[in-house]
């Protein structure tokens, strides 16, 4: 076991062999929606069945996906490092592919909370949530997921993670929106620094970093056997 601590930052990319879109790619999830409409309180106050429909037909299609190889590659790695996984994802093929640390910074889907006490939290599994549904304090629940405008109740933690980071790994994320982009600039000077991407980066720059130009399947399982050969 190294004593090195591995820190993943994962995106929509990293669940897309799995068959979940991504947001930002050609036929990407944000296409066929207006985001202000399915994923803003706002369109929850017009709307809320709409946005109800929305995350119910994500929460299904994300059960019935299934973790890939890039998942698994994460969690083996947990035999040989310490490892935090920082998630942008709101699907749980991280935590089932065996990753047991795993940070979600936008929320999660199989979970249901009260639209007035935040701190009632209920795991639903892959059921829908309905218009009348209502959690312990009467109030309707709504999905646990952070939408725009929302505050990102977990980035302190996060931020926390990278700090400590020895090794820090980007896969499948534009990395375009904050707070979540801004994680980068936590890491210490001088780690190794690696981003998982088929596409170039938009918004940084890439000196300092190692990029693998490939699905999150095949570049994390490389890189992961090279980390394993040099640390072990
Ligand atoms: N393997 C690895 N990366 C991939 C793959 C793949 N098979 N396919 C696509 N990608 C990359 C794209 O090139 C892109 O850089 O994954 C990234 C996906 O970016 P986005 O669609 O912007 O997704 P993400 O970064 O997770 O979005 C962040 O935006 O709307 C919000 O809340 C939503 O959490 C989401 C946040």
């Amino acid at each position: 076991m190294s004593d090195k601590k591995v820190v993943v930052i994962s995106g929509a990319g990293i669940s897309a062999e799995s068959g979940l879109s991504t947001f930002r790619d050609s036929g990407g999830l944000w296409e066929g929606y207006n985001i202000e409409e399915v994923a803003s309180p706002q369109g929850w106050q017009e709307n809320p069945k709409k946005v109800l429909e929305f995350y119910n037909l994500r929460r299904k299609q994300a059960a019935d996906a299934q973790p890939n190889a890039a998942h698994k590659a994460l969690a083996d790695l947990e035999n040989h490092f310490e490892v935090v996984v920082v998630t942008q994802n709101v699907d749980d093929l991280h935590e089932r592919a065996g990753s047991n640390n795993v940070v979600h910074l936008h929320g999660e889907l199989r979970k249901a909370r009260s639209t007035k006490d935040e701190s009632l939290i209920l795991d639903i599994g892959a059921e829908p949530i309905k218009l009348g549904d209502l959690a312990a304090d009467g109030a309707q629940l709504r999905p646990h997921v952070v939408w725009f405008g929302e505050m990102v109740p977990m980035i302190e933690v996060a931020a926390k993670e990278v700090v400590e980071a020895d090794i820090l790994i980007v896969v499948g994320t534009s990395l375009v929106v904050y707070p979540a982009a801004g994680l980068i600039g936590y890491a210490k000077a001088n780690i190794s620094k690696y981003i998982i991407d088929p596409a170039e980066p938009q918004l940084f720059d890439l000196n300092e970093w190692v990029h693998y130009k490939e699905n999150a399947g095949t570049g994390v399982r490389k890189l992961a056997e090279k980390l394993k050969k040099e640390h072990s």
